[in-house]
């Protein structure tokens, strides 16, 4: 079972020495890759221009931007909702960035009450998540909005 309580702990002490976006979130990212079994790909997309932008993230290389509403990542984003999916291949409008993944969660993070980012993890397994993993996940990215100096 995944220790979220020690990832954010990890995460708060990384952040004393900066807690601008892209360090904060590329060590999350790392620790996340690093501590979850059964995953692919763990990172960010940045709300930018109009569209969710790559960000600091683990894994193969993925999409570059993803629009409002499209994909699992754009769904968080326009529904500003937690979107916890089973199987990636009954998703409408899936976008698959790496062809391994089978399931995915993707929690959006917020500045000043509005979607400023979100946080994607893809899994090989049919099922990786579930509500620990969405309570854990909630509770780390309520803490990254707090940490982060979003315009560092
Ligand atoms: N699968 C995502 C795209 C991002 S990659 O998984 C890294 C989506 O449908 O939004």
């Amino acid at each position: 079972m995944v220790d979220y309580g020690l990832i954010i702990k990890q995460m708060e002490s990384l952040a004393e020495v900066s807690s601008e976006c892209i360090p904060v979130m590329a060590n999350t990212a790392a620790l996340l890759f690093s501590e979850m079994p059964d995953i692919n790909w763990a990172g960010f997309y940045l709300v930018k221009e109009g569209s969710l932008l790559l960000g600091p993230f683990q894994g193969k290389v993925a999409c570059v931007r993803i629009e409002k509403g499209k994909g699992v990542c754009g769904s968080a984003w326009e529904e500003d909702r937690i979107q916890l999916v089973p199987d990636v291949h009954v998703f409408a409008g899936h976008i698959a960035c790496d062809s391994a993944s089978r399931s995915e969660i993707v929690i959006p993070l917020h500045k000043g009450g509005e979607v400023a980012a979100v946080l994607d993890i893809d899994s090989p397994l049919f099922s990786r998540f579930d509500e620990r993993d969405r309570k854990g996940l909630k509770e780390l990215a309520e803490t990254l909005e707090k940490i982060i100096q979003w315009d560092g």
